[in-house]
């Protein structure tokens, strides 16, 4: 058997021949952490010379060659934390990603927790967004809409595991006609030029599935239909909160700035990037 001590040294210096892996040590105790079914704290308490069972040890091989061949750590281990509940993730959702906890910030910031709010996710992906909000939100009525039938099983198994009343819609949003309209739309859609998906898809830290990146020829194709949606099912005074590309700024005035609705602000994300865009329905 092998040491944690050992194991440990040989993931990082697997991870160390990779060089779009930043971190290798970071990304190798995500991996035993993970394995050894730790807390930081625990795991990080454990001696080095623990002795690793030899199936824990194949995994963490494999989990690190998996990533050594391009896949995303996420993916490998089938979850991501985001905010502040576990998701799991596979090849077709998109990874959940840090900027879009500043769209669930806001919206849990919102002066109306008390509110029977009616609530719309587009494009709910694993659920980030819808799943959060309603752990934090029970007594909110919240439907999630997702076009893809594989995106849509893991959708349901984090509205499972997270133990939340979410409404999962497995419709296109484009021909979504909905019996009421909502006080919330809130959405990370797919906002990448078409020509771009490729060449993102072509980094190492990216395996994401094209309907989750592919934003049309400009990028811009869902925001003009959120824009004719909101128009008509968006309540008055109603919100439409959405996580868009970092040079979308302009766009989003351009699209959005006629009456009835108006750019009230954009948040910017870690990066200092503009990333989060809040849409008013007068
Ligand atoms: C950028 S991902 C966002 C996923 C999730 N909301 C998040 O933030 O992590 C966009 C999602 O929209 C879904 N989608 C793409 N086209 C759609 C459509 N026409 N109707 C509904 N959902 C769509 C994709 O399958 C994908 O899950």
């Amino acid at each position: 058997m092998i040491t944690l001590r050992e194991l440990n040294l040989c993931m990082v210096n697997i991870l160390k021949e990779c060089p779009f892996v930043e971190n290798p040590l970071a990304e190798t105790r995500l991996v035993l952490k993970s394995l050894l079914n730790k807390t930081q704290t625990s795991f990080l308490a454990m001696s080095p010379e623990t002795q690793i069972d030899l199936k824990i040890e194949q995994a963490a091989i494999d989990a690190v060659n998996a990533r050594k061949s391009g896949r995303s750590m996420a993916a490998i281990l089938g979850f991501r934390d985001f905010y502040d509940l576990r998701f799991e993730v596979d090849d077709n959702v998109l990874i959940p990603r840090p900027e879009t906890e500043f769209l669930v910030e806001y919206v849990l910031n919102l002066d109306c927790a008390e509110k029977k709010m009616r609530v719309l996710d587009v494009g709910a992906g694993s659920g980030t967004i819808c799943v959060t909000v309603a752990k934090h939100r029970p007594n909110w009525q919240i439907d999630a809409l997702e076009v893809s039938d594989k995106a849509m099983n893991i959708l349901k198994r984090n509205i499972e595991l997270n133990n939340v009343c979410v409404n999962a819609l497995n419709q296109d949003f484009f021909d979504f006609k909905p019996a009421h309209s909502y006080d919330l739309i809130l959405s990370n859609p797919p906002y990448i030029p078409t020509k771009d998906v490729l060449n993102l898809l072509s980094r190492h830290d990216a395996d994401d599935p094209t309907l989750a990146l592919d934003g049309g020829d400009d990028g811009l194709i869902f925001y003009r239909e959120l824009k004719k949606f909101a128009v008509e099912y968006l309540l008055p005074g109603g919100l439409l909160i959405m996580e868009h590309g970092f040079d979308q700024k302009k766009a989003m005035h351009d699209i959005f700035d006629n009456s009835p609705l108006y750019v009230l602000q954009t948040l910017k994300d870690y990066a200092g990037h503009d990333r989060i865009s809040i849409v008013v329905k007068k």
